[in-house]
């Protein structure tokens, strides 16, 4: 049994990720730690929150440290809402106050088309290891569809597909998404580190 890390609060990343990663793989992520300071996640690119994410935690925890900074671009409303996904609607504000921002400011909009970016540092005692870069095409309907998921799911639909990723369920999602096609090759990293 290998374990692993995953530098986050958000308990539908990690779920998605332990499933990924297998049953050789033992996750924890930050609700097990609630003693450890929230990371503030002040740069302006995934990449730069997933590092800082990845290195701050792994000064602070021995092992292996994985980290998923991640969100939704909109074409239409210029790139938003970016890195600024989690907090689209405000500080404080959560998923139903953002999806309803989300379609607000999509209303009318002919151009729906949008990505989930994702990426994903591994870091050990306060180094980054490895850092991959995961992306799914798709688009933004109008009302939200679907239960499963969290976030904007219920309002993306993925290319070459009819129903959003809430509807689709993680089985499906798991294959296809942003999270996942980061996590692959970051996965072959890892077993290649462990071997
Ligand atoms: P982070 O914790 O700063 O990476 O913020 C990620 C935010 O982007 C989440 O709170 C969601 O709003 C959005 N997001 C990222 N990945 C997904 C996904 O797989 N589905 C739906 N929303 C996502």
């Amino acid at each position: 049994m290998n374990a692993l890390f995953i530098a986050t609060g958000n308990s539908h990343k990690t779920q998605e990720i332990a499933g990924m990663l297998g049953a050789d793989f033992v996750v924890s992520d930050l609700s097990s730690r609630p003693e450890l300071p929230e990371v503030e996640e002040t740069g302006t690119t995934f990449s730069e929150n997933a590092r800082l994410k990845a290195v701050e935690i792994s000064k602070q925890i021995q092992g292996f440290i994985l980290s998923d900074d991640s969100g939704l671009e909109v074409d239409a409303l210029g790139g938003e809402p970016g890195v600024y996904s989690a907090r689209y609607a405000g500080q404080g504000k959560g998923t139903a106050e953002n999806n309803a921002k989300l379609m607000r400011e999509m209303k009318g909009k002919e151009n729906r088309s949008a990505r989930f970016q994702c990426v994903m540092v591994l870091a050990e005692a306060g180094e980054v290891l490895a850092e991959y870069a995961g992306c799914v095409e798709g688009s933004i309907i109008s009302e939200q569809r679907g239960s499963e998921g969290f976030g904007y799911d219920p309002l993306f639909i993925p290319d070459g597909y009819d129903l959003t990723f809430a509807e689709l369920g993680d089985d499906v999602k798991n294959q296809l998404s942003h999270r996942a096609r980061a996590l692959a090759p970051m996965i072959s990293f890892l077993r290649e580190k462990l071997s």
